[in-house]
């Protein structure tokens, strides 16, 4: 640790250098994140809210009503009454609390996922010592229901399902997994980027299946404020139908002023609250569906851009997240590094082998323009 701290200037300095080297969504050139940008409120609400701690949350009532309130708003978009939950730092530990609870509650094991899933649910395994069981997409790229009813048994604690996978921004069919979900055990629907965009895409006419609380057997859902929800990272929201459940999570915390926690942070920044508050508050269900608007936009303007230069998409865009595959000779995964030397960030998929695109509200048309001109290149096309 340095002996003698220096002048604020001298600290502000390396700071600058330390920001110049990162990227920033501002530049437009970063099409392989699910986060973006947030509103200018978001991150004075976040600057105004960080002192506060909702890990010992006796102190912030105003912080915890706040909670209540983004809870209250996420329970209604997902179509619940009733619903309560918890805004943590991120999917990840949305998804480790949902195989929490099911564990303790149900006192099984097994974790039935698509093969599509984020990794997440792997992480959440090995710290739970659960046992991941990934089921085979189908042809459509999502879960193959039969094999999910094969791999169903006496042991499953729960069952997710995706509503808006990470690579290809897809919706399981989530109803049909419901039908097969046995008595007792959870069935935990992870729309971490699919919650911010489903329902709106639904507002906009789009022909969207249910997703959410809507299906009775969903038991719990996991949205991201800090991916389309436009607010400040790190910003998740772990949302459950029995809040009951969560006391099979529950730790005494004698000495704050909550006699319990039921959350895995224990220090929990109010700014991820307030941050989220301020997006939903200033956006509304008009602001995102404008938001989404724009992004399946530009989406169907690179998916065009793609057909223009003979490329075939894995799939017609769901959501604003676009498969491409590449010609022959190509891998992905060099196609990429060529853009990176380029300084245009895409990323990869595996599940099939393809070039990913994320049209975030920070990717513009002009962006993509750019991309695909530089992608022709890459290729030589
Ligand atoms: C569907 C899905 N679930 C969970 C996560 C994990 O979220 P986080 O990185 O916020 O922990 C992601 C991240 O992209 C995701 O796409």
């Amino acid at each position: 640790m340095w002996e003698k701290g220096i002048d604020e200037g001298m600290v502000q300095q390396e700071l600058d250098k330390a920001s110049s080297e990162d990227l920033h969504f501002s530049d437009g050139r970063i099409i392989n994140s699910m986060c973006t940008g947030p509103l200018p409120i978001s991150i004075k609400a976040h600057m105004q809210f960080i002192e506060s701690n909702l890990g010992n949350s006796g102190l912030y009532p105003g912080s915890g009503s706040l909670e209540n309130k983004v809870i209250e708003q996420l329970g209604q978009l997902m179509n619940g009454t009733d619903i309560s939950g918890h805004i943590v730092n991120g999917g990840t530990e949305s998804n480790i609390m949902a195989l929490w609870i099911a564990r303790n509650t149900t006192g099984k094991r097994e974790v039935i996922f698509p093969a599509s899933a984020h990794f997440s649910f792997v992480k959440a395994c090995d710290l739970l010592g659960m046992k991941p069981v990934s089921v085979p997409l189908d042809e459509n790229f999502t879960i193959d229901i039969d094999k999910a009813r094969q791999a169903m048994n006496q042991d499953t604690a729960v069952v997710v399902g995706m509503a808006g996978t990470t690579e290809l921004g897809l919706i399981d069919p989530l109803e049909e997994l419901a039908s097969l979900i046995p008595d007792g055990t959870f069935f935990h629907v992870d729309a971490a980027f699919g919650g911010f965009v489903i329902p709106f895409l639904k507002d906009l006419g789009h022909d969207m299946p249910a997703f959410d609380f809507q299906i009775p057997e969903v038991t719990s859902i996991t949205i991201d404020p800090h991916k389309m929800g436009m607010s400040t990272m790190p910003s998740g929201a772990f949302l459950t139908r029995n809040l009951e459940d969560e006391d099979n999570i529950a730790t005494s915390a004698p000495y704050l002023t909550l006699l319990k926690q039921t959350t895995l942070s224990g220090t929990r920044c109010s700014a991820a609250v307030a941050s989220t508050y301020a997006a939903m508050r200033a956006l509304g269900r008009e602001g995102y569906r404008q938001k989404v608007k724009d992004c399946m936009d530009t989406t169907y303007f690179a998916a065009d851009k793609a057909r223009e230069l003979g490329l075939e998409l894995v799939k017609e865009p769901v959501m604003n997240v676009l498969g491409i595959h590449m010609p022959e000779g190509h891998v992905p995964v060099d196609v990429r590094s060529k853009l990176k030397e380029r300084n245009w960030m895409v990323s990869v998929a595996v599940n099939p082998q393809c070039l990913r695109l994320v049209i975030m509200p920070h990717v513009k048309k002009e962006n993509i323009e750019i991309l695909f001109h530089e992608l022709k290149g890459v290729l030589a096309l």
